[in-house]
C-alpha cells in the first residue's frame, strides 16, 4: 500500500512507526520537579545526537488530553521555561525491564515512580536528579534544546557523566552486550532482547563511519 501520511488518522500513524521502527532503545529518565519530587519514565522516541560533545534525545509525545505536558518534559526542559535542566538517562535492561514498565504508569505529579515501581535512587554524580541503581549503564545529561516539532516535544541533552558498571567495560571501552542485557521497544507491550546477533565482516562497509 501507499499511504500519504497527512491523510492517516493519527492511531495509524503511531502503529505504523512503532511497529516498524523497532526495536528501539529505551532510555528510563530520571528526574527531580524544581520542588524536589523524583520522577522516572521510559521513552523510545530515543537515539544518540553526536560524540562530541557526547549528546542524546528523546521526545515527548503531548500534550496529555488535560492539557499538561508530561512531568519528564516539565522537570527537564531548561530554567527559563520552569524545569531544572537536568534529566539522567538510564538504559533499560532485562535485570529491571518489569520495573520500567510500571514506571509508565501516569501518577500525580506529587508522586514519585521511584518509589511506585520499586527502584533505588542512587546519588548522580553531577546533576540533581538520581540515576536508578538497579542501572548499569547511566548518562547524566544537562539539556541543550528543546525543539518543537508539531505536538511533540524533542529535548537534546549534553552528557556530563557517565556511570558504567566496571563489569561491562575493558580496558579499551568496549561494551560487553551480552552482559548488558539492554531491551528494545517492539510495538505496544512486546520488548526485544540484544543478545540474538550476528556480525558482518566486510570491512569496506564501514568507512569513516565515526
Ligand atoms: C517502553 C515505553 C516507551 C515509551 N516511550 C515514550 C516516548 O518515547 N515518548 C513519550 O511521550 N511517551 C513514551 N512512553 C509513555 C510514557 O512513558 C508515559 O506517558 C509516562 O507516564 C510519562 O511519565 P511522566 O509524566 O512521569 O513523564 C513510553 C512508555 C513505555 C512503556
Amino acid at each position: 500500500m501507499h499511504l500519504p501520511a497527512h491523510e492517516l488518522p493519527i492511531e495509524a500513524r503511531y502503529k505504523l512507526l512503532t511497529g516498524t521502527i523497532i526495536p528501539r532503545p529505551v532510555a528510563v529518565i530520571s528526574t527531580i520537579s524544581p520542588n524536589g519530587v523524583l520522577n522516572v519514565a521510559p521513552f523510545s522516541y530515543f537515539s544518540i545526537v553526536g560524540h562530541a560533545p557526547m549528546a542524546l534525545s528523546f521526545a515527548v509525545a503531548g500534550p496529555k488530553p488535560d492539557g499538561t505536558w508530561k512531568d519528564t518534559l516539565r522537570n527537564a526542559q531548561l530554567p527559563t521555561e520552569g524545569g531544572t535542566g537536568e534529566f539522567v538517562v538510564n538504559i533499560a535492561t532485562e535485570y529491571y525491564a518489569k520495573q520500567m514498565a510500571r514506571t509508565a504508569t501516569p501518577l500525580a505529579a506529587d508522586i514519585s515512580e521511584f518509589d511506585f515501581a520499586g527502584l533505588t535512587p542512587a546519588a548522580s554524580a553531577v546533576v540533581r536528579p538520581p540515576r536508578i541503581g538497579e542501572a548499569s549503564v547511566s548518562f547524566e545529561c544537562r539539556t541543550l534544546h528543546v525543539v518543537e516539532v508539531g505536538r511533540s516535544r524533542l529535548v537534546v541533552g549534553e552528557v556530563v557523566y557517565l556511570y558504567v558498571d566496571d563489569a561491562l567495560v575493558d580496558n579499551r571501552f568496549r561494551v560487553d552486550f551480552s552482559q548488558l542485557r539492554a531491551i528494545g521497544r517492539m510495538a505496544g507491550s512486546r520488548y526485544a532482547r540484544t543478545t540474538d546477533t550476528f556480525v558482518i565482516e566486510d570491512e569496506k562497509f564501514f568507512p569513516g563511519t565515526r
